[in-house]
């Protein structure tokens, strides 16, 4: 698996400042209508902190780590370790859809959309890959400059000029086929948006 084909300014943040600003990932899930019983795809899952989250929200469902990059998804297997729930899948995002075998209820992508070159092909394989009526919640920072972004006294996550207004965020997403449902505060610096997929998705290459 090409490691070319990470999106910039993707790297995992350092644990001992992420938890910090994200102290209760669980109150994330739960924000997002992340439901018990939810298949579910955590695309760009890094070291897992999200998906082990989801994993506990979910209950009997069933959800799948996805990365491109190997050392984070072993990182995610020993974060979710005696998880039942879990799976884990090495690839590359732009072709969840044929990666993906099984619909899902629901794909997050977590502090990643940002840095994808291409995001409406990106919607596009994330619609091919989720049920009729399934959800795709984006976490994005907001776009606020990057040295008002502090966490432990240090200006924090991407550089400002990839930084996606919500608005940005739903002219890109919704040409994939998809509507949006509701935006959630996640503060201090993130927005959730979650869309609905509308029948008048297309999957790609058709
Ligand atoms: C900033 S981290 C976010 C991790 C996690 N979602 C979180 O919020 O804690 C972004 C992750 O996306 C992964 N990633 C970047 N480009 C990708 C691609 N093309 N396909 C799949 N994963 C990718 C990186 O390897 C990294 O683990």
């Amino acid at each position: 698996m090409s490691q070319d084909r990470l999106f910039p300014a993707t790297i995992m943040p350092d644990q001992n400042w992420w938890h910090v600003l994200w102290p209760d990932p669980d109150g994330v899930v739960r924000a997002l209508r992340i439901e018990p019983g939810m298949t579910v795809v955590d695309v760009g899952c890094g070291d897992g902190y999200f998906t082990a989250a989801i994993a506990r929200q979910i209950g009997m469902g069933h959800i799948i780590g996805f990365d491109l990059d190997p050392v984070m998804l072993k990182q995610a297997k020993a974060t979710c370790e005696g998880m039942k729930n879990c799976d884990f899948l090495l690839g590359d995002a732009m072709e969840l859809g044929h990666l993906i075998s099984s619909p899902a209820n629901y794909i997050l992508m977590a502090n990643t959309f940002h840095g994808a070159p291409d995001k409406t092909a990106l919607a596009q394989e994330v619609a091919a890959a989720l049920k009729p009526d399934g959800c795709f919640a984006i976490i994005n920072w907001h776009p606020l400059p990057r040295q008002e972004t502090t966490v432990l006294g240090q200006p924090r996550g991407p550089r400002t000029e990839l930084r996606m207004s919500q608005e940005q965020t739903r002219s890109v997403v919704e040409p994939a086929g998809f509507e949006l449902k509701a935006l959630v505060e996640l503060p201090p610096y993130h927005y959730g948006a979650i869309f609905r997929k509308t029948a008048r998705h297309e999957s790609p290459g058709k």
